[in-house]
């Protein structure tokens, strides 16, 4: 396969790729349990607006133009309102219980005739999975509403859960968290989009599909087709064909269909050990039993020293932080989501290193933080003595907190690629990232205190992947 092919013409020249792309439709309608899919979309959020279209075209067909209403849970990722927003609709938040469920009475109280649908991820950014969800199916239902699923967290129920047996109309698979495709700083990311048999010939044009029926001698022919009542096109060709599409079609033939299981349970697995280890140590607000992921507070008491403090102690210990300040209903909110690929010697090592961050949190040693927060403090002077203010409000830093952090760390690799590149641009310099004080540590020695290395203008290695911060979810 050829991941460089782009247009429609040149892939369909390619022998088999049609044929690739529509087992891997094939074989993402059999794990969601959904009629079609469409592999257009070229993220989560393409996905979402693509399904959010499909919901309003099917009441417009109809006729049942007063629906304007998208119930959203609190707990959703920021792509959803987004979506249903930027189609005109209203987006009516549906708070969580105390288990992190929907809340059924809230949720009863929003159901009217005006309800395009609801979009729930399920299980939900708090790692939970929703303990009533046939009934807010029903709910919905009921009240002439399409359900859209967020199928961001599919990985926890792989093999396991099918969300159209569930009863969704439309879900949005994000290839790049469930399937091995990478996903850092944004993307590239794939999102295809599934459908029950109602919103079939709303699919966006054109799907992959057989054009001329094969026999026992001859091999179909694969074309593509146009849905009766197609939206249209969401992007000039299908989603990201060779990093995307082909990577998740080998990932799903190199596991089958118990490889796919295990994903699903080794995730699960590892979230709720890292979950047990980390419960005497850290508040985990919704606290029980979760599925590929879980959300705990980043603060104590009688400590200045935040979510974002201990993601950024994290790196100095060589970890990826975790989501910082997402889902916005858990106060510094630090998401752990190992996922399936993890062994047991890095999850342990990696609550040490949580347990270990705890322990100088406690102590609120403002110094400990400043290694990495010096970035923050070359950026910010005064950032250290901004400790203990804080945070404006949650929203701020889920939108812009993550979004600046994320320039920082950028930041600071530039002004390390800058160091290394200028040995003699040291620190204090007119560059404005250098302006940070001089490490404790003569680089490119070891420091005793945690065991990590330092690269020195010589020895330079990119931060790279490893300490980029992720965006939300
Ligand atoms: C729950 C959830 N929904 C939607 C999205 C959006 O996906 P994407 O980043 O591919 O646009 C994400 C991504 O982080 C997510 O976590």
């Amino acid at each position: 396969m050829n991941n460089l092919v782009k247009s429609d013409v040149s892939i369909l020249m390619v022998e088999d790729n049609p044929r690739y792309l529509a087992e891997l439709q094939e074989w993402l309608k059999e794990i969601s349990g959904f009629a079609g899919v469409t592999l257009q979309p070229a993220a989560g959020a393409h996905g979402e607006f693509t399904g959010v279209l499909m919901m309003a075209a099917y009441h417009k067909q109809r006729g049942d133009t007063k629906r304007t209403k998208m119930l959203i849970p609190d707990a959703a990722h920021g792509t959803n309102p987004a979506s249903a927003g930027m189609l005109g609709m209203s987006v009516v938040t549906i708070p969580s219980d105390e288990r992190g469920n929907v809340d059924l009475k809230a949720l009863e109280a929003a159901c009217d005739d005006t309800v395009v649908g609801m979009m729930v991820t399920n299980p939900n950014t708090l790692g939970m999975f929703d303990e009533h969800i046939e009934k807010v199916v029903k709910l919905v239902k009921d009240c002439g509403g399409l359900m859209y699923g967020d199928g961001a967290n599919l990985n926890a129920l792989l093999g396991i859960v099918r969300p159209g047996d569930l009863g969704f109309d439309v879900m949005h698979f994000n290839l790049h968290k469930t399937f091995s495709v990478p996903h850092g700083g944004g993307g590239p990311g794939s999102g295809p989009v599934g459908v029950s048999e109602r919103l079939l010939d709303f699919l966006p044009s054109p799907l992959v599909g057989i054009v001329e029926e094969g026999d026992d001698d001859i091999e179909p022919l694969y074309g593509f087709v146009t849905p009766k009542h197609s939206i249209g096109r969401m992007k000039a060709f299908h989603g990201h064909f060779g990093g995307g599409l082909v990577r998740a079609y080998t990932y799903i033939a190199m596991h089958g269909p118990d490889g796919l299981k295990d994903i699903a349970q080794y995730a699960v697995l590892n979230a709720n050990y890292l979950q047990a280890r980390l419960r005497d140590t850290y508040k985990i607000p919704y606290d029980r039993i979760c599925m590929h992921e879980f959300v705990m507070e980043g603060r104590f008491e009688g400590s200045d020293i935040r979510a974002l403090d201990i993601s950024k102690r994290l790196m100095d210990y060589n970890f990826h932080p975790p989501t910082n300040y997402f889902p916005l209903i858990v106060h510094e909110a630090l998401m752990i989501e190992p996922t399936e690929t993890e062994n047991k010697d890095t999850l342990d090592a990696f609550a040490e290193a949580l347990i270990k961050i705890a322990g100088e949190a406690r102590e609120n040693d403002l110094q400990v933080f400043q290694s990495l927060g010096s970035i923050h403090g070359a950026r910010h002077p005064g950032h250290h003595a901004r400790i203990g203010i804080h945070r404006v409000a949650e929203i701020d830093h889920a939108v812009g907190g993550v979004v600046g952090m994320q320039d920082h760390v950028q930041q600071a690799s530039l002004s390390l690629v800058s160091d290394a590149r200028n040995p003699g641009h040291g620190p204090g310099g007119e560059h404005p990232v250098l302006n940070q004080p001089q490490p404790p540590w003569p680089l490119g020695d070891e420091d005793p205190a945690v065991g990590r290395r330092h690269h020195g203008p010589g020895a330079f290695q990119p931060l790279g992947d490893g300490l980029h911060a992720e965006g939300t979810g």
